[in-house]
C-alpha cells in the first residue's frame, strides 16, 4: 500500500530544538510507514552553534536546497552566547520572508488532560484559531538610528503594511474559516483606534474581501481588548485574523490558555503552489533544559501534524492528532518540562504506540 511520497528538511536548530525534533521525526516516521507514505528526510545544521563555530547564519547554497522541500521542521532558534536578533532575522525570519510564508497559523485548542490557567474553562471553550500575517508590519527591519550613543539619539522602527500583503492574509483566512465550519466566525484584531493608516488599510482590505464571503460573520476587536476576552471568553473565537506583530503578542497569550508553549505549534505557509512551509513548536529553545531530556515534544509533534496535512496527508494528520490527544489525556501528568512523568523521548514513543 503506497499513499504518496513527502520530502522534509529538518532544522533542529539550538537547544533543546534538536531534541524535540527528533522527536517529531520519530512520530513523522512511524505514521508514514504505518500509512505507506515514502518519506524522504534531510537535517540541515543551523544555528547558533554552526554561527560560532563557522560564522555562517544560513549560506545561499543551503537556502536554496530548502527551496526544493515542500515542507520544513523547525525545532527552535535562539543561543545564549549569540546577541538577540542575529539568529532570529538571520535564520528564522529570513527563512519566513524568503520563502515568502505569508501565514503564521497557530491553532490554540486544549487537549484533553491539558491543564489551562482560565478556571471553569475546558476544551470546548478553547477551541479557536489565529491566523498571523507573517511578512509585513514591525518585522520588515526597516528603520535605523541618527545620533547613536549620544544623548540625542533618535530610532527609529517603521511598520509596513501592503495592500497585498493584507489582503491575500485576510482572504486567506476567510476561506480557512469557511472550511473549518465551526461558527464561522473571523474576527479582525488589530489597533484602527490609533494606527490610523496602516490598520486602516487592514480595516478597509478586511470590508472589501469580507463582501465574498457572505456566510461567513465577521467582528472586530481592537488587540487590547482581544486579550481581556481571550481570557474571559475564548469561547468566542472561531479564527482571528491579525498584522505581524500583534499576531506574535496575542498567541503567546493563547499558547498559555491552551496549556502552554509545550503544546503550542504553528505553521509558517506559502500556500502558493509550489510554496515552501514551515512548521515549528511556538516555544523557544529553552537552553536551560538543554540535554536534560525533560522539555516537552508535544508541540513539535502537533507541528508535524500540521505538516502532513498541509501536504495533502490528511489521514496521517488526524492519526497524529488523535494520538497526541490520547497521550495527553491518559498519561501525561502535566505539559511543563520536567513534569511530564516521562522524558522527551518516552513521550514520543507514546504517541508512537498510540497511534
Ligand atoms: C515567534 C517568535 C519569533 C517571532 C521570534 C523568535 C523572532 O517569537 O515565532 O513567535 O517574533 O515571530
Ligand atoms: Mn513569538
Amino acid at each position: 500500500m503506497s499513499s504518496g511520497s513527502l520530502r522534509v528538511a529538518v532544522i533542529g536548530g539550538d537547544g533543546t530544538g534538536p531534541e524535540v525534533a527528533a522527536e517529531g521525526v520519530k512520530v513523522l516516521k512511524a505514521v508514514c510507514q504505518s500509512e505507506g507514505i515514502a518519506l524522504e528526510l534531510v537535517d540541515y545544521d543551523l544555528g547558533g552553534d554552526r554561527y560560532l563555530r563557522t560564522g555562517e547564519i544560513l549560506p545561499d547554497s543551503v537556502l536554496q536546497e530548502l527551496g526544493t522541500f515542500p515542507a520544513i521542521l523547525l525545532g527552535a532558534i535562539g543561543h545564549p552566547d549569540v546577541a538577540p536578533g542575529i539568529l532570529e532575522r538571520g535564520l528564522l525570519l529570513t527563512l519566513r520572508f524568503h520563502f515568502d510564508q505569508y501565514i503564521n497559523l497557530r491553532p490554540v485548542k486544549l487537549f484533553p488532560g491539558v491543564e489551562t490557567p482560565l478556571a471553569g474553562k475546558g476544551p470546548d471553550d478553547i477551541d479557536f484559531v489565529v491566523v498571523r500575517e507573517n511578512t509585513e508590519d514591525l518585522y520588515c527591519g526597516m528603520g535605523g538610528f541618527l545620533k547613536k550613543g549620544t544623548p540625542d539619539e533618535v530610532a527609529m522602527q517603521t511598520a509596513v503594511y501592503t495592500r497585498k500583503g493584507c489582503e491575500r492574509c485576510i482572504r486567506w483566512a476567510f476561506n480557512y474559516t469557511r472550511k473549518r465550519n465551526k461558527k464561522k466566525r473571523l474576527t479582525l484584531v488589530a489597533k484602527t483606534n490609533v494606527l490610523t493608516y496602516g490598520h486602516d488599510l487592514w480595516w478597509r482590505t478586511f470590508q472589501d474581501v469580507a463582501k465574498e464571503f457572505p456566510d461567513v460573520q465577521t467582528d472586530y476587536n481592537h488587540v487590547d481588548a482581544c486579550c481581556m476576552w481571550m481570557v474571559k471568553n475564548p469561547e468566542y473565537y472561531d479564527v482571528i485574523v491579525t498584522t505581524n506583530m500583534f499576531g506574535d503578542i496575542i498567541t503567546d497569550l493563547a499558547g498559555v490558555l491552551q496549556g502552554g508553549m509545550g503544546v503550542a505549534a504553528g505553521g509558517n505557509i506559502n500556500p502558493e503552489p509550489g510554496g515552501v512551509s514551515m512548521f515549528e513548536p511556538m516555544g523557544g529553545s529553552a537552553p536551560k533544559y538543554t540535554g536534560k531530556h525533560v522539555i516537552n515534544p508535544i508541540a513539535t509533534i502537533a507541528a508535524v501534524a500540521m505538516l502532513l496535512e498541509h501536504t495533502g496527508h490528511e489521514k496521517a494528520a488526524a492519526r497524529v492528532m488523535k494520538a497526541i490527544q490520547i497521550v495527553t489525556g491518559t498519561k501525561m501528568k502535566s505539559q511543563a518540562a520536567g513534569k511530564m512523568g516521562y522524558s522527551t523521548q518516552e513521550v514520543g514513543d507514546l504517541v508512537c504506540q498510540a497511534l
